[in-house]
């Protein structure tokens, strides 16, 4: 048996190293050998149901648009997702039905129509996101200078979160707001919301959110938090520093969401230096969101079968990791299906294939990735009850 498990594992890192790495080693070759590893599920319990077994909550982020036409894709969210996040709809502007098409007013039907479907098939809901240096509308650099900045973070958040009260289960108060590449000794991205009110928006932004919600739980969201690397290294400094100037000040915030886009080509991982940032967040009283998780294959072989046992790696690799850490109360999947991933677009493959980022394939069939997320829940201890 031992024999037989030294030769899996070392099939299994020769075929990762190759095909990550794109090795001499044919994958042509590692095809004809044993599979690299099978994944296998104990049952066919959707994964909202094994998130729950353990006290976490998982959903996914889905466009209104996609979920109004697809019929395959609503029933497959309705499966597996206990939550459910508007992949555009609570932004300040996208291309359909945006939040703020103009200074002085609102456009709620696309968060209203994701609102709906979420609490008509029981599922949570997730508010991204209230202040963000993309998505801001063509108005808003026009419009909005150091004199109105206050009055118009005010009344976006009182009037947003103020028409959910009550109806969502977190918020994304400031996105993506620290970037150590700026220079600035707090790390802060130099985005227009720092431009027009100073480094206080994002306490500013968290009273108000709160003044508004008393129920949410108000969330500091980024990305690039992973890996071992020495950039993402320096962003999970510059975010703990946030964090610890925020609970400094009393700033009411809950949690951090660590959005989580991971690469199958990406080798740098290393669980103890994660888990010791997962620690370090914890200690501070917040809880953790991994809130937008997906797996680009971007780079890796060409071959369906191959890949998605690499993505499933990652996906087990990760989630094993981070829910050793009891603070992590929800993953969010940045997508459901391969049928629907910003990735097609943002990220696409040179060889034009199509990408398998997500757990679910372009024709609602649960892939491998789905098992490797369903194991790592069913391998997780139970959260605490807070
Ligand atoms: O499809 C239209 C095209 O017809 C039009 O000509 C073009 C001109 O603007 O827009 C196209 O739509 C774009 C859409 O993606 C297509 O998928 C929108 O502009 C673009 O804003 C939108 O990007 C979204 C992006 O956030 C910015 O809001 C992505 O859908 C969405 O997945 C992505 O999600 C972000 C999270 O909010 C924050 N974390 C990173 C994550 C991935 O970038």
């Amino acid at each position: 048996m031992a024999d037989r498990l030294i030769t899996r594992r070392r099939t299994l890192h020769l075929g990762l190293a190759a095909l990550a790495g794109m090795s001499a080693i044919s994958s042509h070759h590692l095809a004809k050998s044993e599979p690299l590893s099978d994944f296998t599920v104990s049952s066919n319990t959707p994964l909202k149901e094994r998130a729950a077994a353990i006290g976490l909550i998982y959903g996914a982020a889905i466009r209104h648009d996609h979920l109004a036409k697809d019929a395959q894709l609503a029933s497959s969210v309705i499966q597996e997702c206990g939550i459910l996040v508007p992949e555009w709809g609570l932004k300040w502007s996208t291309p359909d039905k945006p939040l703020r098409p103009s200074p002085d007013s609102f456009d709620f039907r696309a968060a209203d129509q994701s609102l709906e479907f979420a609490v008509a098939n029981g599922l949570l809901f997730r508010g991204h996101t209230l202040v963000w240096h993309e998505s801001l509308p063509d108005w808003f650099s026009k419009i909005v200078n150091r004199q109105n900045a206050r009055e118009f973070l005010a009344q976006h958040i009182q009037t947003v979160v103020g028409r959910y009260a009550g109806k969502v289960h977190s918020w994304d108060v400031v996105n993506e707001a620290i970037e150590p590449a700026d220079g600035r000794s707090d790390g802060l991205r130099s985005s227009p919301w720092l431009e027009l009110l100073g480094s206080d928006y994002i306490d500013l932004a968290f009273r108000m959110a709160h003044q508004a919600e008393e129920k949410a739980l108000l969330v500091y969201n980024d990305y690039g938090l992973d890996y071992d690397t020495d950039e993402a290294e320096a962003k999970r400094a510059a975010v703990l520093q946030l964090l610890r100037h925020l609970k400094s000040l009393g700033t009411p915030i809950h949690a951090l969401g660590i959005q989580a886009h991971l690469s199958g080509s990406e080798t740098r991982f290393n669980p103890q230096k994660l888990q010791e940032f997962l620690r370090n967040i914890a200690s501070l009283g917040l809880k953790i969101i991994i809130s937008e998780l997906d797996v680009t294959d971007k780079n890796l072989t060409i071959q369906v079968h191959l890949r998605d046992q690499i993505i499933a790696k990652v996906y087990e690799d990760y989630l094993s990791a981070v829910l050793m850490e009891p603070a992590v109360i929800a993953v969010i999947t940045w997508g459901l299906s391969d049928r629907y991933t910003w990735l097609s677009e943002f990220q696409p493959r040179s060889d034009s294939a199509s990408v398998r980022p997500l757990p679910i394939d372009s024709l609602f069939q649960r892939k491998l990735a789905w098992n490797a997320i369903a194991r790592a829940f069913d391998r997780a201890s139970i959260r605490p009850l807070t």
